[in-house]
């Protein structure tokens, strides 16, 4: 294999102005939509980037779990490395890769923590095994091994009955509210469709962007 050889040239959709529209959030859903019926694997997941207090990126995939209103939702654990992170600096960026489709959508914008009640709604719907993780786990840090982790869940397992299993204070939603997207559409040559949407003020302001 000789990285520096492989390319791909895209020839399956194009991304005009007219079919843009003006409002990002109706193409993104559009888009998403061609993803699911693509079947191409995990459509909802997105990578999340954050900058630490000392300036440093971050990146790691997190699954898209809402769309309502323009914003992105998604679930962590807020004393994770990216809850600590967004804690000191609330811009972030999501960028999905659907490569069966040739698209990529990247998005930029201000984050902040969803209502507790909505949170709660979310995780009492999810199946006992994924919510003893999300309480057992705490994300980010350094543990001894796989064993403790194990056990804690376990031991969580078995008193189920009697445990209320809550959701702990330190999980919960984060809704990205965008400030910029980019939809690119792979295209022949290289000539690559780039749309951009930025907010001004209150109106979306669509431009193209060189390949
Ligand atoms: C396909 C996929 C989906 C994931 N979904 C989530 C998610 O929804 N929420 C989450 O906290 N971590 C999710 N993860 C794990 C994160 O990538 C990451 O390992 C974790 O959140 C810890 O990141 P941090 O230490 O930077 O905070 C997912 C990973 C993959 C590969």
């Amino acid at each position: 294999m000789k990285l520096a050889d492989i390319r791909l040239n895209y020839s399956k959709h194009t991304l005009e102005e007219a079919a843009s529209g003006s409002n990002p959030a109706e193409l993104f859903r559009l888009w998403l939509k061609d993803a699911f019926d693509a079947n191409v694997s995990e459509p909802s997941a997105m990578v999340l980037s954050t900058v630490s207090e000392r300036n440093r990126p971050s990146s790691r995939v997190v699954l898209l779990k809402g769309f309502d209103g323009g914003k992105f939702l998604f679930y962590s654990n807020y004393n994770s490395r990216k809850g600590k992170e967004i804690e000191s600096n609330q811009f972030v960026s999501l960028l999905f890769f659907w490569p069966e489709l040739e698209r990529q959508v990247r998005v930029e914008g201000v984050v902040c923590r969803e209502s507790a009640e909505s949170s709660d709604n979310y995780f009492n719907s999810r199946p006992l095994e994924s919510r003893i993780g999300a309480i057992i786990s705490p994300q980010s840090e350094v543990v001894e091994g796989r064993e403790i982790l194990e056990k804690r869940f376990g031991e969580i397992l078995a008193q189920k009955e009697a445990a209320q299993l809550n959701r702990p204070d330190y999980w919960g939603g984060y809704v990205v509210d965008p400030e910029v997207f980019e939809f690119w559409q792979g295209r022949p040559g290289r000539l690559h469709d780039r749309i951009r949407f930025r907010k001004d003020q209150e109106a979306w302001v669509r431009e193209r962007l060189a390949p």
